[in-house]
């Protein structure tokens, strides 16, 4: 495909069903899961504005930043802290609507409000996430998660 997204819809939902099969398309035949994972922030982040799209992958007991799009980030975070290590060590989607109201949240920006991290996982093992932040509160809802799940089962399947 030409490496241009055309985003049609107006809300959510339409959008990430327009979004997702050129993110497939673009990464299908691409042997870099790295590269997979730069376009894949890139394109998140060109669809919908968010504020900071990137993927920690885990190295240890640690998660080590890894592609993203937006302002400078926390380069490592620990097992269990910070929503990216409770999305690593619940093995399920967090989403946060006021990151304030999260305990032990880890603010790489005080532009950040609202945040959804989610797991890439293969046979119960996390071995990376997906963490998207918004600047506004209570930006994300079931349908991010329902679609950005999606988008994560694909990546692993690339993995
Ligand atoms: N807020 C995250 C840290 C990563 S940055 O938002 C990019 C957390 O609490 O895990």
């Amino acid at each position: 495909m030409s490496e241009q997204l055309i985003i049609s819809g107006q809300t959510k939902k339409e959008k990430y069903t327009s979004l997702l099969p050129q993110i497939k398309a673009l990464t299908e035949h691409e042997p870099s899961f790295i590269a997979n994972l730069a376009n894949t922030a890139a394109a998140l982040k060109e669809a919908f504005g968010f504020f900071w799209v990137g993927f920690y992958l885990v190295e240890g007991n640690q998660l080590v930043l890894g592609p993203f799009q937006g302002p400078i980030a926390c380069t490592r975070i620990s097992f269990g802290k910070g929503v990216c290590g409770a999305a690593w060590q619940r093995k399920e989607a967090v989403l946060v609507p006021d990151v304030k109201q999260f305990p032990g949240h880890i603010a790489c920006s005080d532009l950040s409000k609202s945040e959804v991290v989610l797991p890439l996982m293969k046979d119960q093992f996390v071995f990376g996430i997906l963490d998207v932040d918004s600047d506004k509160l209570n930006d994300f809802d079931e349908v991010d998660v329902e679609y950005l799940t999606q988008l994560c089962t694909w990546l692993v399947s690339l993995h």
